[in-house]
């Protein structure tokens, strides 16, 4: 479970979108405590998150839940050794506000801090679990603003197989299930309401699926939705609706699965690890787990609460940075207020 080498006890912290997460992680005993708080309640009422209100619910809830963490783990600040914050990519108010905090606990406390990739961390997630993947594996990045395929041959050295080439598969999730008129999020809302679905009433085109290359495309699959919610008519019943829900899932997890399959055939690797927030999904993961028995490729997916966002996958990847000496030196530089005639003249 543990990184051999020096003990460090790193605080993570990630504020990247809509929830704020912590965790501390110990590259001796593994992970010690973490905490999640979901901003659900605050951006429901507007179908999607709202920037500005999810920067302000940051600031509320990241020092309560830092307290709270470390208080679970049964340390002070002064235990930490480092502290990882997520950098990007994500909203930059949001961002900000981990950033913010996260650099000025490293300076007060005198510690390093690191600035984490949102989606190194979740690459990194799975190697929490026991058995940890080895390297090389091909890794399906699949959350709401991202899908690709990546080959990952150590901690840092990633080549890009593939991509989305417009919505993330999550996004398109989520803008089905609003179409659907399902609440937000709408991706775990969605794929409830297919279990009520039945097979075969409609079929979905499985997008760049016949022709070579490892990229992905959602954007039609959401459009597809909505031709044939138009064309099912005005008033459409319960059932209609969870039939093109089950007909969504199965055209998008169809098109993963098709270029998992194409990925690892093409690197020879034989280990799958699959991360980020529709790794939750259990369609998704029932299809890969028959493509690896079929293969007999090794699959890891992170346990179901380090699939979505967490404090405790930049906690873990922050820790294999700081373990090499890494960390930042960056300075935050926002001025939301900024007296014009302050500037220092030039020439
Ligand atoms: O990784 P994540 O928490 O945040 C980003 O980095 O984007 O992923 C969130 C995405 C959302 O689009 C959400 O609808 C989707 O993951 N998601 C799911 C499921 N659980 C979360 N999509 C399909 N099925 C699920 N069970
Ligand atoms: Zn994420």
């Amino acid at each position: 479970m543990t990184d051999s080498g020096k003990k460090l006890r790193v605080l993570g912290i990630e504020t990247s979108c809509d929830e704020t997460g912590v965790a501390v992680y110990d590259t001796v005993s593994g992970l010690l405590a973490h905490r999640l708080y979901s901003q659900i309640q605050v951006h429901a009422r507007y179908g999607g998150v709202v920037p500005e209100l999810a920067s302000r619910d940051h600031v509320r809830k990241t020092l309560p839940l830092i307290r709270q963490t470390l208080a679970a783990a049964s340390l002070s600040l002064a235990d930490l050794d480092g502290i990882a914050y997520t950098a990007g990519p994500g909203l930059i108010g949001a961002l900000m506000v981990g950033a913010g905090i996260g650099r000025a606990l490293a300076w007060s406390l005198g510690v390093p801090a690191v600035a984490v990739h949102h989606m190194e961390g979740h690459l990194l997630a799975p190697m929490l679990e026991d058995p940890r993947p080895d390297f090389p594996f091909v890794a399906l990045l699949v959350s709401g603003g991202h899908t690709m395929l990546v080959q990952v041959d150590a901690v840092g050295r990633y080549r890009i197989l593939g991509e989305s080439v417009d919505d993330a598969v999550g996004e398109a999730f989520d803008k089905t299930a609003k179409l659907l008129g399902l609440p937000y999020p709408g991706g775990p809302e969605l794929a409830r309401l297919a279990e009520k679905g039945r097979a075969g009433v409609y079929r979905f085109p499985r997008p760049m699926t016949n022709r070579p290359g490892l990229d992905f495309s959602y954007s039609g699959l959401k459009t597809f939705a909505l031709n044939t919610l138009q064309e099912a008519g005005a008033d459409v019943d319960e059932q209609t609706r969870a039939d093109i829900a089950l007909a969504f899932q199965e055209a998008a997890v169809d098109s993963l699965v098709i270029k998992c399959r194409r990925a690892l055939q093409q690197t020879g690797i034989r280990s799958l690890v699959v991360a980020g927030g529709v790794s939750a999904n259990r369609c998704l993961r029932a299809a890969l787990g028959q493509l690896a028995r079929q293969q007999r490729i090794a699959l890891y997916f992170p346990r179901l609460e380090f699939c979505t966002d967490n404090g405790a996958m930049i906690a873990y990847a922050g820790s294999l940075r700081l373990a090499q000496g890494q960390s930042e030196q960056a300075v935050i530089d926002a001025r939301p207020r900024w007296q014009l005639d302050s500037l220092a003249p030039v020439g």
